[in-house]
């Protein structure tokens, strides 16, 4: 793993814009793996308030909330495009459908969207307790897509953007953890000191499914940008 340690979400979204730019320089992404929460939208507002053409890019999103529609400000189709999509058009994105009843079904359509798309760059943050997509605590490493059980900590951290913790969804499609490390390049954003502890397990533990984010230690390429806070808890 290479680690930048950055001043503020503004300097990280900076880096992180340079390596997209590259990239599409080099005609090496086709396909954008993003993710949704708080942390990547300075990265977004970068992408966002540049001439960058994603025209020919493919996009695949993480993860959507099981029982809330495109519609819902909730939901991650709303989220992405309110932060990316309605202002960079991508050539077509692809996101869970959280309105499909049949997990089987939808999991299946996710898995072969994934595999006829391999991601070129990821991009991920990270939830307190280390997960990432919707991969919670116990998510094997050999994770394809899945309907997956949101745990206490994370409605408590996802609530507050909610009216109410009784309106959190309990339930999400993710993409699996086997599908993000398929990504030849990960780009991981984790600003503030509610995330010291994910990223001190995730850079230096050993690997373990008690903090999904450590399976990336077995990753070839990844790039994670954390500020000082969420570098805090780092030995090494
Ligand atoms: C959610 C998303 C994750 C995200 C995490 C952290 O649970 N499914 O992809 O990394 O929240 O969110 P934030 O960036 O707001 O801290």
């Amino acid at each position: 793993m290479k680690i930048h340690i950055v001043k503020d979400n503004i300097e990280g979204a900076e880096l992180g814009y340079s390596i997209i730019k590259e990239a599409l320089e080099n005609k090496s992404l086709n396909v954008f793996g993003l993710a949704t929460g708080s942390t990547p939208i300075s990265f977004y507002d970068r992408l966002t308030a540049s001439d960058l053409d994603f025209t020919d890019v493919v996009s695949v999103n993480l993860d959507e909330y099981i029982g809330i529609g495109a519609d819902h400000d909730q939901s991650y189709h709303y989220f992405m495009n309110e932060h990316l999509f309605a202002k960079k058009p991508f050539k077509v994105n692809h996101l869970p459908n959280g309105l499909e009843t049949d997990a089987q079904k939808e999991c299946d359509r996710y898995d072969a969207i994934i595999a006829s798309n391999p991601i070129d760059i990821q991009i991920l943050g990270i939830g307190e307790n280390g997960h990432i997509g919707f991969n919670e605590p116990g998510a094997s490493f050999d994770s394809t897509t899945e309907k997956v059980s949101l745990t206490e900590s994370t409605i408590q951290a996802n609530s507050r953007n909610f009216d109410s913790i009784d309106d959190v969804p309990r339930f999400a499609y993710s993409m699996g953890i086997k599908s993000i490390m398929s990504a030849k390049k990960i780009i991981l954003f984790a600003y503030g000191e509610k995330k010291a502890d994910a990223i001190k397990g995730m850079i230096e533990d050993t690997p373990t499914t008690d903090l999904p984010a450590s399976a990336l230690q077995n990753h070839q390429d990844v790039i994670v940008i954390v500020d000082e806070a969420a570098a805090s808890k780092l030995t090494k």
